[in-house]
């Protein structure tokens, strides 16, 4: 039965819960075929509460099944965030029948130690599947990482290292990150820390994610509070690691999204290296008023997957995020809207939008004219979402107040801004809307904005203004998108 899926601000091409309340994406794996997407889950309601694992699979990225829970909280516990590998060479003895067991590593918050005071509340326990992740078996001797005296440790991401042939957890913890290692997922031993004089700590550290990208590594983190534009965001970090160290290139901060609704995002594992992409989701809130926010029968949803590569540019090494290529087969061609130079280069041009649930490409032409320019979402109501370059500060910015019903978070209404990362007058940009989300990327995907949204009515109207009428809109093409629930 999909029909719940037309509720109002459901999303028609993201993932999101049947019911109940959704929090950090965990457990990335790819096996046999099967992307695995765990999360941080509470069935019971529509706020964060007892976390569960809750689980869904898909074979191309974009469609998704939903599956039962795959792990409970249990009397170590509530299952926070962590991750999932693949064990290739059974160095835990949990594979079976000559097949690799799936071994998820979490976080366990023992919420009684927590609310009698204590300090050690969180540790990391093990679990493992044979069956391709329908079915979970708890370690019997967890946790396999005592807590060594800090209240927040947690979030350990896991990988298998070649060159030293060990496994390496990272692991956030409070204002840093450390490096473990182990043999067999079961013994770990700390190799060394990071982060305690790098990056912003205007926030607790939370869901690491260390990989390596072409000749370098990259260190993801999330951060809550203290992200650019409010609330929670991920920073991240470009260095080496030598299989016990990391060392950044540099001491800049630099963010992954600008938005305000990209948290605890991290990347999958065991990508075949046919494919070889480092491919990312997060979790499409923030802590500000992700509680809050006013959906009725589930809360969250998921950011669009999307391949992250290293680039370079004017501003040096940076992250690109390309959403993934399997989306665009949700273009519904026939549907398509294309416009040229020679239909639309005035202010206040209107376009009808043949839907609301859209990829929109778009070429914009400053010439020799430095001019700023706003993208105009309006729906009947006169409610206005607004994508916006400002010429001046060379920055992107959204404007999400000029929609009503935002009384459920004072921390919602504002204007956020991302700095350019080119100065090119030819600028492309790439938005994704659904029932209550949107994508914004420019600057060769270096530039990203991922922002939630919750207007009364359906968007049906899209305008382009620019106070210089010699700024040019090369080509506009909108396709409208198919939803993965109905197909
Ligand atoms: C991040 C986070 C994690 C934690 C989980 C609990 O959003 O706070 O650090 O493991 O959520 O649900």
């Amino acid at each position: 039965d999909r029909l719940q899926y037309e509720e109002k601000y459901r999303p028609q091409y993201h993932f999101s819960p049947d019911s109940g309340w959704m929090n950090d994406p965990n457990g990335m794996v790819y096996f046999e075929g099967e992307y695995h997407l765990f999360y941080q889950y509470y069935p019971d309601s529509i706020v964060w509460g007892p976390m569960h694992w809750g689980h869904a699979v898909s074979e191309d990225l974009v469609h998704w099944n939903h599956l039962p829970i795959a792990l409970e909280p249990d009397s170590l516990g509530y299952i926070f965030s962590g991750s999932a590998v693949i064990d290739w060479q059974n160095s835990s003895g949990f594979g079976k029948d000559n097949k690799p067991p799936i071994v998820a590593i979490y976080t366990y918050h023992d919420m009684d130690a927590e609310q009698k005071g204590e300090v050690k509340y969180q540790t990391q326990g093990i679990a493992y599947s044979n069956d391709k992740g329908r079915t979970w078996i708890k370690y019997e001797a967890n946790p396999v990482l005592e807590n060594p005296g800090i209240k927040d440790f947690r979030d350990p991401k896991v990988f298998w290292h070649e060159a030293e042939n060990q496994w390496i957890m990272t692991l956030a913890v409070k204002d840093h990150v450390s490096f473990y290692k182990s043999n067999d997922l079961k013994d770990w031993t700390k190799s060394s820390d990071f982060g305690a004089s790098h990056g912003s700590h205007k926030g607790v550290w939370e869901c690491p994610d260390l990989f390596r990208l072409d000749d370098h590594w990259i260190l993801l983190l999330s951060i809550n509070p203290g992200g650019p534009n409010g609330g929670s965001a991920t920073q991240y970090f470009i260095g080496d690691f030598d299989g016990n160290k990391f060392t950044a290139i540099d001491d800049s901060t630099r963010w992954l999204d600008y938005g305000t609704d990209n948290y605890a995002g991290v990347t999958w594992s065991d990508i075949p290296q046919s494919d070889n992409r480092r491919l990312f989701i997060g979790w499409m809130s923030n802590w500000d008023y992700a509680q809050t926010v006013p959906t009725e029968r589930w809360r969250s949803a998921m950011t669009l997957p999307r391949e992250l590569r290293l680039v370079e540019n004017e501003k040096g090494k940076g992250l690109a995020s390309i959403p993934v290529k399997e989306l665009d087969k949700l273009r519904d061609i026939e549907k398509a809207e294309m416009y040229n130079r020679s239909e639309i280069v005035t202010s206040a041009s209107a376009i009808t939008l043949p839907s609301d649930k859209l990829e929109i490409n778009m070429q914009i032409d400053q010439g020799n004219t430095g001019a700023g320019f706003e993208i105009i979402f309006e729906n009947e109501r006169s409610e206005q979402f607004i994508i916006g370059m400002d010429s001046a500060s060379n920055k992107f910015y959204m404007v999400r107040d000029k929609i009503g019903g935002k009384a459920f978070s004072d921390k919602f209404d504002g204007t956020h801004f991302a700095p350019r990362v080119s100065n090119t007058p030819i600028i492309n940009l790439r938005i994704y809307l659904d029932a209550s989300s949107i994508e914004f990327f420019a600057d060769d995907y270096t530039v990203v904005m991922t922002e939630i949204l919750f207007p009364e009515k359906p968007f049906n109207q899209m305008k382009f203004e620019s106070n210089n009428s010699n700024l040019t809109l090369n080509s506009v093409v909108v396709y409208p998108m198919k939803s993965i629930w109905h197909e």
